[in-house]
């Protein structure tokens, strides 16, 4: 029997089964989490190839948390025989929960909150991880606009601790009260924000990469500004974070931003512009480095 989370108008049943659909750097790393807390997992992918993919992402990043001592082989090995990768909506339905990770266009994401309106319970949540969109705009297709929301992981999806959930328009009490649940027991730190560009965290993390990108421009070297933000006590410089979240996806970000920035900034241009050339970071093996086998290298 189902259990039921209250908190707002109408219930929602708790999460068992989640898919996640996208099996890319967001979407393994989401699935793979889910999958070591306990829940059934589905990744969905528009082919079996990019399905295939995704669960190697998916076991690759299980057998690291092995390797870190994070968990336990046995569980490992038992909780990856559970999960499904797959190129077909069928496994998808019974999902009591939906987390959309795919491409970030936003036609693509509202095409998929159509199908899934139509396949899923009108019971079943609904959410997105966009990161440059609006929800408002991504799930405005879906039919059960109460049981729609963000759910914003940052990458490295394993390694960082806070999750955004993000109240659309017409999200339900109940629904927020399920997710903030559901995001707990990832062992991750949920907040509760409002719909706009860059939801909370985005506004001020960006504002940071972008002076990074501006003070390149005005001629320091990469390697100076990241060395200075790392020896101030960031985690690591802002073009190197560049890399990590990805240029294309950084530029999608920064342009969203742009409708909140007091002063138009050259870094959305900049971004776009080496995404296009297919310098699109780490992910890519060049960005504003180089990456040789995953180890960056020297500034491009
Ligand atoms: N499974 C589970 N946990 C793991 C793990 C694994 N496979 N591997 C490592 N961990 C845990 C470690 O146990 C450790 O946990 P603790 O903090 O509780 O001790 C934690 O992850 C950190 O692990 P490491 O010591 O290996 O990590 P580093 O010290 O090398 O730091 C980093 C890596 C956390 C990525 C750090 O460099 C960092 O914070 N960088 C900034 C990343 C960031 O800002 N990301 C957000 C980008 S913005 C975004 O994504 C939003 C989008 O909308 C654009």
């Amino acid at each position: 029997a189902a259990t039921w989370v209250t908190g707002g108008t109408g219930d929602v049943p708790a999460v068992r089964k989640v898919a996640v659909l996208g099996g890319g750097i967001m979407g393994a790393g989401i699935a793979q989490l889910a999958l070591v807390s306990g829940y059934e997992v589905v990744v969905k992918e528009i082919n079996a190839d990019l399905a295939a993919a995704g669960l190697k992402r998916v076991t690759d990043l299980t057998n690291e948390a092995v390797k870190k001592g994070v968990l336990d082989r046995e569980v490992a090995t038992e909780r990856l025989r559970t999960v499904t990768a797959t190129s077909e909506w069928a496994p998808v339905e019974g999902a009591d929960l939906v987390i959309e990770a795919v491409i970030e266009k936003e036609k693509i994401k509202r095409d998929v909150f159509t199908e899934l309106s139509t396949r899923l319970s009108p019971r079943a949540l609904l959410t997105t991880n966009t990161s440059s969109l609006l929800v408002s705009r991504v799930c405005e297709p879906a039919s059960g606009p109460d049981r729609v929301a963000g759910l914003h992981f940052f990458n490295p999806v394993h390694k960082m601790h806070l999750v955004e959930v993000v109240r659309g328009p017409d999200t339900s009490g109940a629904t927020i009260a399920a997710l903030v649940e559901f995001v707990r027991k990832l062992g991750k730190v949920p907040v509760v924000v409002n719909d706009g560009p860059g939801f909370l965290v985005n506004r001020i993390l960006f504002p940071y990469l972008d002076e990074g990108v501006r003070l390149l421009l005005e001629g320091y070297s990469t390697e100076t500004i990241d060395k200075a933000a790392v020896r101030f006590g960031m985690p690591m410089g802002p073009l190197e974070l560049l890399d990590q979240v990805g240029i294309d996806v950084a530029a999608h970000v920064a342009k969203s931003l742009g409708v909140v920035a007091a002063d138009p900034s050259p870094t959305p241009d900049r971004l776009t512009a080496m995404a296009d050339r297919g310098w699109l970071g780490r992910k890519a093996d060049r960005g504003f480095y180089e990456y040789r086998k995953g180890r960056r290298s020297h500034p491009t």
